[in-house]
Protein backbone atom coordinates (compact mmCIF):
# COMPACT_ATOMS: atom_id res chain seq x y z
CA UNK A 1 0.00 0.00 0.00
CA UNK A 2 0.80 3.32 -0.86
CA UNK A 3 2.56 5.01 2.48
CA UNK A 4 0.44 7.90 2.68
CA UNK A 5 -2.69 6.23 1.28
CA UNK A 6 -2.02 3.56 4.60
CA UNK A 7 -1.47 6.96 6.77
CA UNK A 8 -5.19 8.10 5.79
CA UNK A 9 -7.41 5.43 5.02
CA UNK A 10 -6.47 3.62 8.60
CA UNK A 11 -9.42 2.94 10.88
CA UNK A 12 -9.40 1.37 14.14
CA UNK A 13 -11.09 -1.64 14.28
CA UNK A 14 -13.05 -3.13 17.41
CA UNK A 15 -14.65 -6.07 15.67
CA UNK A 16 -11.76 -8.50 15.50
CA UNK A 17 -12.00 -12.07 14.58
CA UNK A 18 -9.59 -14.81 14.07
CA UNK A 19 -7.30 -15.86 12.47
CA UNK A 20 -4.60 -14.14 14.48
CA UNK A 21 -1.71 -12.55 12.47
CA UNK A 22 1.03 -14.97 11.45
CA UNK A 23 4.43 -14.83 12.46
CA UNK A 24 5.70 -13.21 9.27
CA UNK A 25 2.92 -10.45 9.47
CA UNK A 26 3.19 -9.82 13.42
CA UNK A 27 7.14 -9.81 13.18
CA UNK A 28 6.89 -7.20 10.58
CA UNK A 29 4.85 -4.90 12.74
CA UNK A 30 7.27 -5.66 15.42
CA UNK A 31 9.45 -4.72 13.40
CA UNK A 32 8.03 -1.29 12.15
CA UNK A 33 7.45 -0.22 15.84
CA UNK A 34 10.81 -0.06 16.12
CA UNK A 35 11.55 2.03 14.10
CA UNK A 36 9.83 5.36 15.79
CA UNK A 37 11.49 8.36 16.74
CA UNK A 38 13.48 7.81 19.43
CA UNK A 39 15.97 10.93 21.27
CA UNK A 40 18.95 8.82 22.45
CA UNK A 41 18.11 5.64 20.97
CA UNK A 42 17.00 4.16 24.07
CA UNK A 43 14.49 2.48 23.26
CA UNK A 44 12.10 3.26 25.90
CA UNK A 45 9.88 0.15 25.62
CA UNK A 46 8.85 -3.67 25.38
CA UNK A 47 6.26 -5.39 24.27
CA UNK A 48 4.25 -9.33 25.11
CA UNK A 49 2.38 -10.49 23.06
CA UNK A 50 -0.53 -12.43 24.59
CA UNK A 51 -2.53 -14.93 22.38
CA UNK A 52 -4.40 -18.45 22.94
CA UNK A 53 -3.53 -19.46 26.15
CA UNK A 54 -1.59 -16.19 27.06
CA UNK A 55 -4.91 -14.50 27.08
CA UNK A 56 -6.23 -16.14 30.26
CA UNK A 57 -3.11 -14.85 31.87
CA UNK A 58 -3.78 -11.41 31.26
CA UNK A 59 -7.37 -11.51 31.52
CA UNK A 60 -6.40 -12.79 35.38
CA UNK A 61 -4.33 -10.11 35.67
CA UNK A 62 -6.71 -7.62 34.62
CA UNK A 63 -9.54 -8.54 36.86
CA UNK A 64 -6.81 -8.83 39.92
CA UNK A 65 -5.67 -5.27 39.32
CA UNK A 66 -9.39 -3.85 39.18
CA UNK A 67 -10.36 -5.47 42.14
CA UNK A 68 -6.87 -4.08 43.57
CA UNK A 69 -7.87 -0.79 43.03
CA UNK A 70 -11.66 -1.31 43.39
CA UNK A 71 -11.98 -3.91 45.72
CA UNK A 72 -15.50 -3.39 45.77
CA UNK A 73 -15.83 -3.68 42.00
CA UNK A 74 -19.34 -5.88 40.84
CA UNK A 75 -18.57 -9.30 39.69
CA UNK A 76 -19.67 -8.08 35.93
CA UNK A 77 -17.18 -5.48 36.06
CA UNK A 78 -14.19 -7.88 36.67
CA UNK A 79 -15.47 -10.26 33.87
CA UNK A 80 -15.67 -7.70 31.81
CA UNK A 81 -12.11 -6.71 32.77
CA UNK A 82 -11.32 -10.31 32.26
CA UNK A 83 -13.02 -9.98 28.99
CA UNK A 84 -10.78 -7.44 27.78
CA UNK A 85 -7.95 -9.98 26.88
CA UNK A 86 -10.08 -12.20 24.78
CA UNK A 87 -11.31 -9.04 22.07
CA UNK A 88 -8.72 -10.17 19.58
CA UNK A 89 -7.04 -13.27 18.38
CA UNK A 90 -3.97 -11.64 18.95
CA UNK A 91 -2.84 -8.53 21.58
CA UNK A 92 0.59 -6.64 21.87
CA UNK A 93 0.76 -5.01 25.36
CA UNK A 94 2.56 -2.00 25.10
CA UNK A 95 4.79 -1.49 28.04
CA UNK A 96 6.72 2.21 28.55
CA UNK A 97 10.05 1.35 30.02
CA UNK A 98 12.20 5.03 30.39
CA UNK A 99 15.45 5.15 31.74
CA UNK A 100 15.14 7.08 34.76
CA UNK A 101 17.65 10.12 35.63
CA UNK A 102 18.68 10.00 31.82
CA UNK A 103 19.40 13.26 30.43
CA UNK A 104 16.51 12.62 27.75
CA UNK A 105 13.81 13.65 30.00
CA UNK A 106 11.14 10.93 30.86
CA UNK A 107 8.56 12.73 29.01
CA UNK A 108 10.12 12.43 25.71
CA UNK A 109 10.67 8.51 26.61
CA UNK A 110 7.28 7.75 27.09
CA UNK A 111 6.33 9.67 23.89
CA UNK A 112 8.83 7.10 21.89
CA UNK A 113 6.51 4.25 23.86
CA UNK A 114 3.55 5.77 22.31
CA UNK A 115 4.75 6.27 19.03
CA UNK A 116 5.51 2.44 19.31
CA UNK A 117 1.47 1.90 19.61
CA UNK A 118 0.63 3.94 16.61
CA UNK A 119 3.08 2.04 14.36
CA UNK A 120 1.97 -1.16 15.34
CA UNK A 121 -1.77 -0.08 14.47
CA UNK A 122 -0.48 1.29 10.76
CA UNK A 123 1.53 -1.76 9.90
CA UNK A 124 -1.35 -3.74 11.18
CA UNK A 125 -3.12 -1.55 8.69
CA UNK A 126 -0.63 -1.93 5.73
CA UNK A 127 -1.04 -5.54 6.32
CA UNK A 128 -4.52 -6.15 5.33
CA UNK A 129 -5.14 -6.44 9.13
CA UNK A 130 -7.47 -4.73 11.90
CA UNK A 131 -6.05 -3.31 15.06
CA UNK A 132 -7.38 -0.60 17.67
CA UNK A 133 -5.29 0.37 20.78
CA UNK A 134 -6.91 -0.26 23.98
CA UNK A 135 -6.43 0.22 27.74
CA UNK A 136 -7.54 -0.30 31.15
CA UNK A 137 -7.97 2.53 33.43
CA UNK A 138 -4.94 1.47 35.52
CA UNK A 139 -1.30 1.31 34.27
CA UNK A 140 0.18 -0.55 37.82
CA UNK A 141 -0.71 -2.76 40.24
CA UNK A 142 0.16 -6.32 41.64
CA UNK A 143 -1.56 -8.19 39.12
CA UNK A 144 0.04 -6.94 36.18
CA UNK A 145 3.44 -6.41 37.62
CA UNK A 146 3.29 -10.08 38.24
CA UNK A 147 1.98 -11.37 34.79
CA UNK A 148 4.44 -8.65 33.07
CA UNK A 149 7.52 -8.34 35.25
CA UNK A 150 7.08 -4.65 35.71
CA UNK A 151 9.58 -2.97 37.70
CA UNK A 152 9.02 0.07 39.36
CA UNK A 153 9.82 2.89 36.50
CA UNK A 154 7.74 0.94 33.78
CA UNK A 155 3.62 1.14 33.20
CA UNK A 156 1.70 -0.45 30.72
CA UNK A 157 0.49 2.07 28.13
CA UNK A 158 -2.27 -0.59 26.60
CA UNK A 159 -2.23 -3.20 24.39
CA UNK A 160 -2.79 -3.42 20.52
CA UNK A 161 -5.47 -5.85 19.59
CA UNK A 162 -4.74 -7.54 16.16
CA UNK A 163 -6.82 -9.76 13.99
CA UNK A 164 -9.08 -10.18 10.69
CA UNK A 165 -11.95 -7.49 9.50
CA UNK A 166 -14.95 -8.11 10.67
CA UNK A 167 -16.19 -5.68 8.62
CA UNK A 168 -14.95 -2.77 6.21
CA UNK A 169 -15.50 0.57 7.73
CA UNK A 170 -16.20 3.72 6.07
CA UNK A 171 -13.69 5.78 5.32
CA UNK A 172 -12.78 8.62 7.67
CA UNK A 173 -14.75 12.07 7.38
CA UNK A 174 -11.83 14.41 6.74
CA UNK A 175 -10.68 16.31 9.42
CA UNK A 176 -10.94 20.10 9.37
CA UNK A 177 -7.62 21.61 9.78
CA UNK A 178 -8.21 25.74 10.65
CA UNK A 179 -9.12 24.89 13.95
CA UNK A 180 -6.08 22.50 14.84
CA UNK A 181 -3.74 24.42 12.53
CA UNK A 182 -1.43 27.82 12.67
CA UNK A 183 1.13 29.36 10.75
CA UNK A 184 3.87 31.82 12.33
CA UNK A 185 4.57 35.12 10.94
CA UNK A 186 6.12 37.57 12.11
CA UNK A 187 3.69 39.23 13.91
CA UNK A 188 2.03 36.69 15.14
CA UNK A 189 -0.25 33.72 14.08
CA UNK A 190 -2.28 33.58 10.65
CA UNK A 191 -4.81 31.06 10.04
CA UNK A 192 -3.72 28.25 8.08
CA UNK A 193 -5.43 28.15 4.61
CA UNK A 194 -5.95 24.98 3.03
CA UNK A 195 -4.62 24.91 -0.57
CA UNK A 196 -7.50 25.36 -3.37
CA UNK A 197 -8.45 22.45 -4.94
C1 LIG B 1 -3.36 5.28 24.78
C2 LIG B 1 -4.70 4.99 24.17
C3 LIG B 1 -5.59 4.19 24.83
C4 LIG B 1 -6.84 3.92 24.28
N1 LIG B 1 -7.72 3.13 24.99
C5 LIG B 1 -8.93 2.85 24.46
C6 LIG B 1 -9.84 1.98 25.14
O1 LIG B 1 -9.53 1.43 26.19
N2 LIG B 1 -11.04 1.77 24.57
C7 LIG B 1 -11.41 2.35 23.38
O2 LIG B 1 -12.53 2.13 22.93
N3 LIG B 1 -10.55 3.16 22.71
C8 LIG B 1 -9.33 3.41 23.21
N4 LIG B 1 -8.46 4.22 22.54
C9 LIG B 1 -8.91 4.84 21.27
C10 LIG B 1 -8.88 3.87 20.09
O3 LIG B 1 -7.63 3.22 19.99
C11 LIG B 1 -9.12 4.62 18.74
O4 LIG B 1 -8.10 5.53 18.49
C12 LIG B 1 -10.45 5.32 18.73
O5 LIG B 1 -11.48 4.35 18.78
C13 LIG B 1 -10.66 6.19 17.46
O6 LIG B 1 -10.57 5.41 16.30
P1 LIG B 1 -9.57 5.81 15.13
O7 LIG B 1 -8.19 5.42 15.59
O8 LIG B 1 -10.04 5.07 13.92
O9 LIG B 1 -9.68 7.32 14.95
C14 LIG B 1 -7.19 4.46 23.03
C15 LIG B 1 -6.26 5.23 22.34
C16 LIG B 1 -5.03 5.49 22.88
C17 LIG B 1 -4.02 6.32 22.11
Amino acid sequence: MDALATLLSRRSHAALVAPAPSAAQLESMLRAATTVPDHGSLRPYRFLVSEGAGRARFGDALAATLLETRPDAAPEHVESARGKAFMAPLQVLLIASPRVGHKIPEWEQLATAACTGYALTLAAHALGLGAIWKSAPFDRGAGLTALLGLAPHERLLGWINVGQLKQVLAERPATELAPLVGVLAADGVTAYEPPAR
